[in-house]
């Protein structure tokens, strides 16, 4: 049995980590400015950001373990492996979903530091400066416009060289992106030349339908763009890896506990006629202690969490925490709701070409060595993200059916309702059985990134530990299955070009002819992991929402909930640029309020 503090040490020596603690009984105290719950991607930025003034004092709480010697974490091919029920996993299951012909669904969450950083599948997308502008207007606070939050996406960013050192002209715009940020940012770092090769081809053969874009963060995404994924030096870049780096993680008023989850907040007052917490309970070691935060309390437990433990707290819908046994401190009804997610199908198709990703999923040898080279060089196939080579943005036709009962959900021409992703493999979904006879593959990635349907998080039990109800709501507005109806049509449009003559061999994903394609897409489509807005921002005074511009809970002093469950909407894009431009711009909010 190792000591804790033997562990520390080792850790200190293995890592170059400084003050991790595993367990609470080490800590030198419990006082503290800020206590910030959840280690994961928007966590990470504040605990950095809030100690860069020596004279502040965090404790950071994640539930998880540590991001240390997580290999499939770090070798940005090999995500796939964190999915499965694991140490790393949170393990949900959402409830049966109505828009799915009642399936469950694995809702991916990441239990270590660094949060869901540290298992996503890395592409880096910031969305369209439009819907910036629109969460503006949304939120009555001009600061979360497009060129307010502009210079916090270059904070945040590291533009990195591929790990081929590829040239890269032609493929992105260095004038858009930051250069010294801590999370690196990069293009894929091994290639496939032929199937790259056929998607900027259809660039040319179809520019109206597929127009090339040189940089799809430059704040206009619609066209094809070359992906880029957060990446550096051949390994995944996370909140862990690069906000939490040897130099911050040391510094002496950051203190970082793993393995404590917290249940919930306690000692409530009213303070100058609003609830108030004096403290965060939480487990360490099976025992139950409690850390004051002496200036604010900060959620950043993510889309699931920070719902959970308001709840728990007795902040949230009041029938939904009497019907759990929990009494009601603050009647806030919007707490778990307006859950959003981008529902997300694979076509596949096989392939005359042995050059495509399953010449290592499929071949263990060449998965040895591939992993081999990538110890050695961080070079080769495990460099990338396995998310492909390319994504599209587009708009839905003016004409779409989708629109009929709700009109255009995007504010402007400019911003899309649809991302395709080119991969050029097959393993990617999970619903789509490959056939035996086939042993190549290429995919388009089918997702709505507009979606009307909402679902919830509520929990269903006093004990602070049980997991909450998750209603991903997916495909429960009939709007969203004639979007990616049409979504489909693009897609098969896109393989019918020229480019793909003797290549495409067969289509995999059946059933999308008129007749059955509604079918189809309800049980083929899933996640994209990308669930937000169940701690919706809203305006100051508004009937609904739970945190303010500012990020402070309604109706609560010295709360704040801050990462992408407070989302005033959902953006077309993937969902981390945007956490860590919230995190960092929310650091700079509570600096300014507390003067620190
Ligand atoms: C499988 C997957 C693939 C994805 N792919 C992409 C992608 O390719 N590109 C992209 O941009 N986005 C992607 N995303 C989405 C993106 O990663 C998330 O939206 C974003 O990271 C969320 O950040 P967060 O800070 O809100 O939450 P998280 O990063 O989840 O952080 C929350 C942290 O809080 C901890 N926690 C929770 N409850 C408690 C508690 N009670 N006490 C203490 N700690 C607690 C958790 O363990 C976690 O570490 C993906 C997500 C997943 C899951
Ligand atoms: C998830 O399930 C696995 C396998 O059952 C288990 O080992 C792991 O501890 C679970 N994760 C959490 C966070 O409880
Ligand atoms: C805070 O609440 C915890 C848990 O309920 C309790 O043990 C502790 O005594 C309280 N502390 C104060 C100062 O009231
Ligand atoms: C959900 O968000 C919309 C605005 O997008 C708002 O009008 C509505 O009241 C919210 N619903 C809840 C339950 O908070
Ligand atoms: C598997 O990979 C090895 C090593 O790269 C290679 O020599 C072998 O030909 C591959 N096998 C098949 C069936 O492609
Ligand atoms: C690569 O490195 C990891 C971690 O150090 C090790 O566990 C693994 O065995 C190595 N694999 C190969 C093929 O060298
Ligand atoms: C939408 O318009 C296009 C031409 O722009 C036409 O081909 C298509 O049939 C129309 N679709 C519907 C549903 O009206
Ligand atoms: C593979 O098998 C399917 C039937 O399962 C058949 O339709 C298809 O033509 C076969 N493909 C090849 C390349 O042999
Ligand atoms: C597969 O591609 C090769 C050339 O790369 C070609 O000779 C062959 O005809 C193709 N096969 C089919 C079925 O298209």
């Amino acid at each position: 049995m190792l000591t804790p503090s033997f562990l520390l040490l080792s850790l200190f020596v293995a890592g170059g980590f400084g003050k991790l603690y595993d367990n609470a009984a080490d800590l030198p105290g419990f006082k503290y400015d800020f206590v910030i719950v959840g280690g994961g991607t928007a966590g990470n930025v504040l605990a950095n950001r809030l100690t860069e003034n020596p004279k502040v004092s965090v404790l950071l709480l994640e539930a998880g373990v540590s991001n240390q010697g997580i290999l499939p974490s770090e070798v940005p091919f090999r995500l796939s492996e964190l999915f499965a029920p694991s140490v790393w996993n949170w393990n949900y299951t959402s409830t049966p979903q109505t828009g799915l012909l009642q399936r469950t669904l694995a809702v991916g969450r990441a239990h270590f530091l660094g949060g869901c950083s540290g298992h996503n599948g890395m592409a880096f997308t910031r969305g369209a400066a439009a819907e910036f502008d629109h969460y503006a207007q949304l939120t009555g606070d001009q600061g979360w416009s497009w060129n307010n939050l502009y210079p916090y996406f270059l904070k945040s960013e590291k533009w990195s060289p591929p790990a081929d050192g590829h040239d890269t002209t032609g493929q992105f715009n260095p004038a858009v992106h930051g250069k010294s940020g801590p999370i690196s940012v990069s293009l894929n770092g091994y290639q496939y030349p032929e199937f790259s090769s056929k998607v900027i081809a259809t660039t040319k053969q179809s520019p109206n339908d597929w127009p090339f874009n040189l940089d799809m963060n430059s704040g206009k995404p619609l066209g094809v763009s070359y992906l880029q994924s957060s990446i550096g030096n051949g390994e995944r870049s996370t909140s862990a890896t690069g906000y939490l780096a040897a130099q911050y993680i040391q510094r002496s008023n950051l203190h970082v506990l793993v393995n404590s989850q917290v249940s919930k907040l306690v000692n409530s007052t009213q303070k100058s006629g609003k609830l108030s917490f004096g403290g965060v309970q939480f487990q360490s070691g099976n025992k139950l202690y409690t850390a004051q935060a002496q200036k604010e309390i900060i959620l950043s437990a993510g889309v699931i969490g920070s719902v959970q433990v308001l709840q728990n707290s007795g902040v949230g819908p009041k029938a939904t925490l009497a019907a759990a046994g929990v009494p009601t401190l603050l009647d806030l009804p919007s707490v778990g709701q307006n859950v959003t997610e981008h529902p997300t199908f694979f076509i596949v198709w096989s392939v005359n070409s042995t050059d495509t990703q399953e010449k290592v999923t499929k071949n263990a040898t060449a998965f040895a060595e591939a992993q081999a080279q990538w110890n050695t060089s961080r070079t080769g196939p495990f460099v990338t993200s396995p998310l492909g080579t390319h994504v599209g943005f587009k708009r839905l036709p003016a004409n779409s059916s989708a629109f009929a009962a709700h009109g255009d959900p995007q504010p402007n021409p400019s911003v899309p309702h649809l991302e395709f992703i080119f991969i050029p493999g097959g393993q990617l979904s999970s619903t789509i059985v490959l056939p035996a006879n086939a042993t190549n593959f290429m995919s388009i990635a089918v997702s709505l990134r507009a979606p009307i349907s909402r679902g919830s998080i509520n929990i269903n039990s006093n004990d602070p530990f049980a997991h909450p109800l998750i209603d991903v709501g997916l495909l429960k507005e009939e709007s969203d299955v004639l979007a990616l109806k049409d979504a489909t049509a693009m897609a098969l449009n896109f393989a019918a070009q020229p480019a793909w003559k003797g290549y495409i061999e067969q289509l995999i994903t059946t059933g999308l002819d008129d007749a059955t394609i509604e079918t189809t897409i309800r049980s083929i489509a899933s996640q994209s992991f990308h669930i937000s807005g169940s701690n919706q921002m809203s305006p100051i005074g508004a009937s609904y929402g739970v945190v303010d511009p500012d990020f402070r809970v309604k109706g609560v002093s010295g709360l704040s909930v801050i990462d992408v469950s407070t989302l005033p909407l959902i953006t077309a894009a993937h969902t981390q640029a945007v956490t860590y431009v919230f995190a960092e711009r929310g650091a700079d909010l509570i600096k300014k309020r507390w003067n620190c």
